[in-house]
């Protein structure tokens, strides 16, 4: 099991809108039916797993966002409306217990936001981060650090062009180290 974390973001940085939706949603091409590659991405995946913030939405949303995957909701408290069958737990270790007892062999999809990538980034549990920068600047918006640490050692896996302009870039978070100016060698 692989816990596979993937952001939009703005080409100025920013993972939501100025309104605080996820970035792709201001995304003309993914509006008009790009999928920018999340059916590929998710073939992998059996399970998604998000902070409480992304969840929310899904509960008034026309469609369940999730109807082939085990959800799995890190949150101080269970929502009102929110489906039995989604796991909940206010312990991010607790939740990665569960995750893991439950899982086929499938990854997961960490869907966000950046607080909770940070969480199970700093347990040593994110093993791959994907990026599609959206060819749009926001100005403003929520930014993906620092809740995931700016120190966090990104190797570089691989790159493609999506249609509309985006581009999505892989990068494994495992056995790499911060190659920040000035990190101490006994940091890295
Ligand atoms: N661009 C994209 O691809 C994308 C993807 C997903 C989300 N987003 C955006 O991201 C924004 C939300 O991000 P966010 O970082 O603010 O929120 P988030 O990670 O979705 O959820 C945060 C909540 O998760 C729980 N949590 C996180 N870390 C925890 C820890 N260590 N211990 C206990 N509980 C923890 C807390 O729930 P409680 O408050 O209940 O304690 C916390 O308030 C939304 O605006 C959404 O639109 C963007």
């Amino acid at each position: 099991m692989q816990i596979r974390a993937r952001m939009s973001m703005s080409a100025d940085g920013f993972v939501t809108t100025p309104t605080g939706w996820p970035s792709l949603t201001a995304d003309p091409a993914f509006v008009s039916g790009q999928s920018h590659g999340i059916r590929e991405f998710l073939e992998g995946c059996e399970a998604a797993l998000m902070g409480r913030t992304t969840f929310e939405p899904a509960l008034t949303n026309e469609r369940w966002p999730w109807p082939d995957l085990d959800v799995f909701v890190l949150g101080s408290h269970r929502p009102a409306g929110t489906p039995d069958h989604v796991v909940t737990d206010s312990d991010p270790l607790r939740l990665l217990e569960k995750l893991r007892a439950a899982n086929r062999g499938g990854d997961v999809h960490l869907i966000g936001g950046p607080r909770t990538i940070g969480t199970f980034h700093a347990l040593g549990a994110l093993d791959t981060l994907e990026l599609v920068v959206l060819p749009l600047l926001f100005g403003s918006g929520m930014r993906l650090t620092p809740a995931l640490s700016p120190d966090t050692g990104l190797a570089f896996q691989r790159e493609r062009a999506l249609p509309g302009g985006a581009v999505e870039i892989v990068y494994s978070c495992r056995g790499s180290r911060s190659r920040l100016p000035g990190t101490p060698a006994s940091q890295r």
